[in-house]
């Protein structure tokens, strides 16, 4: 079985860790990869970017499945080219892919399908937009820039001023380019965000567990956005009754509408979802394994998968397919990042890796080997260190004292990922705690009364 690979992140590392771990058959390429991945798979230096050198490979090398990482090759179509071709690959279509290139489109069709998520309206026209603030939104509310903008599209603004801004800086600034020829004037929801992910053939799902993952910077959620500091898995509001309200009320209804509309999504779906107190919304939709959700999540499968992901890509039904399966426990993804990330990351950096534990993975996602072969950082996340263990406490404590270990100038990492499981954990063991407590009040007291009446 021969798998080609295209992308070069740690979420590549960690699907190259899933493919080549549960089948010693499995012969990996991956392009371009990166020096972490080179481990698992044959590097091919072909840029994510080159589809007329990605479709000479893949068919150069008849490999049996294509499996696309980044949303990039997506939203510019190269599922469509390969499929043209008969190259059998996972992923969803370029019109399928606009479930995340157009924030404006999804937010329509989810609107009209009735798929839960935040009221929105959109412009192109920045009077019409601010006018939309004051008149009928007020503050708080986000403002998204409706095509890709590298995670830092959406911002929630506080005031009404903040919202002007937002709308100057996308619409009239072109502060994200094309991505901001629309913009979303939407409502702020509250509660707490979950990642949801999904195979589906288009019709069918198979749901993955769910991911919280950390955006800001610092501690405490603190500082400033990036493209995620760390993730864990399971998150304890992540039930099974809730996965089966997502499947029935989001995600097959946002299928039957890609379907509807001529744009049939196959691959992977990504829920981001916020779970607010009138049941879960969708915030956005990718058409991708996230990042770094992917690096703590498929550490935990048990199963296979290959199986769901070759049934998607040669038009087979998951029907067929078993569920996902799950290890216990739990697991802890840090990202150690370069000093300045996410403005303006220092690289070069040489790295010495620490030899760790066998139930530690290092995922490279920003590292290059020099030509003295010695390992460099050259972007803004340069690891992702996942931990699993029985417990979510030890998962936490491995993951960050693994991260912590990690050598390179600059070096920075969020010592808290997983804090709002490790609060809800506390807060369920006080609870089952003050119950004993209670119980045995109780006891005592009958037992007094008892002896009582004895005597
Ligand atoms: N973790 C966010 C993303 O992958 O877009």
């Amino acid at each position: 079985m021969k798998i080609l690979l295209i992308g070069g992140g740690g979420r590549e590392h960690a699907l190259a860790d899933a493919l080549s771990r549960e089948n010693t058959r499995v012969e990996l390429i991956a392009a371009p990869g990166n020096p972490g991945i080179a481990d698992l798979a044959r590097i091919i230096p072909v840029n994510a970017s080159d589809d007329v050198a990605l479709m000479a490979v893949a068919e150069q090398e008849a490999v049996n499945l294509v499996v696309i990482g980044p949303e990039a090759p997506l939203a510019a179509g190269l599922v469509d080219q390969m499929r043209l071709r008969g190259i059998p690959v996972f992923g969803p279509t370029m019109g399928a892919a606009t479930i995340e290139t157009s924030k404006a489109d999804t937010k329509a069709m989810m609107m009209a399908a009735g798929i839960p998520t935040a009221h929105a309206e959109t412009h192109r026209n920045a009077k019409d937009a601010r006018d939309a603030v004051k008149a009928r939104f007020g503050a708080p509310v986000v403002i998204k820039a409706s095509g890709l903008a590298a995670g830092k599209g959406v911002i929630v603004c506080h005031t009404i001023d903040e919202a002007y801004a937002a709308i100057d800086r996308i619409l009239d600034d072109k502060a994200f380019g094309d991505a901001g020829n629309e913009c979303l004037v939407e409502s702020f929801m509250t509660g707490e965000e979950l990642s949801l992910f999904a195979i589906t053939d288009g019709t069918d799902i198979l749901p993955m567990i769910g991911a919280q993952d950390h955006k800001r910077l610092l501690d405490g959620d603190e500082g400033p956005n990036t493209g995620g500091m760390g993730a864990y898995t399971p998150v304890s509001l992540s039930t099974p009754a809730l996965i089966d309200d997502v499947t029935e009320r989001i995600f097959l209804p946002t299928l039957h509408a890609l379907r509807k509309r001529g744009t049939p999504f196959t691959g992977l779906l990504y829920a981001g979802l916020m779970l607010t107190p009138e049941g879960p919304k969708v915030v956005e939709f990718n058409c991708r394994f996230g990042d770094p959700e992917t690096q703590a999540i498929l550490p935990m499968l048990t199963g296979s998968l290959l199986e769901p992901m070759l049934a998607v890509a040669r038009g087979a039904r998951l029907k067929h397919q078993s569920a996902l399966t799950w290890r216990a426990g739990a697991s802890v993804t840090t990202v150690v990042a370069s000093e300045g990330y996410p403005d303006a990351p220092r690289t070069g950096a040489g790295i010495e890796l620490p030899s760790l534990s066998d139930d530690i993975r290092v995922y490279h996602a920003g590292t290059t080997r020099d030509a003295d072969g010695v390992l460099r950082t050259s972007g803004g996340r340069v690891f992702g260190v996942t931990a699993v263990a029985d417990t979510f406490a030890e998962a936490q404590r491995r993951s960050r004292d693994a991260a912590a270990r990690i050598g390179f100038d600059g070096a920075i990492h969020r010592r808290d990922i997983g804090w709002r499981e490790a609060e809800r954990r506390a807060a369920e063991m006080a609870t089952v705690h003050a119950a004993a407590i209670h119980d045995a009040a109780v006891r005592a007291e009958i037992d007094a009364g008892t002896d009582a009446r004895a005597s």
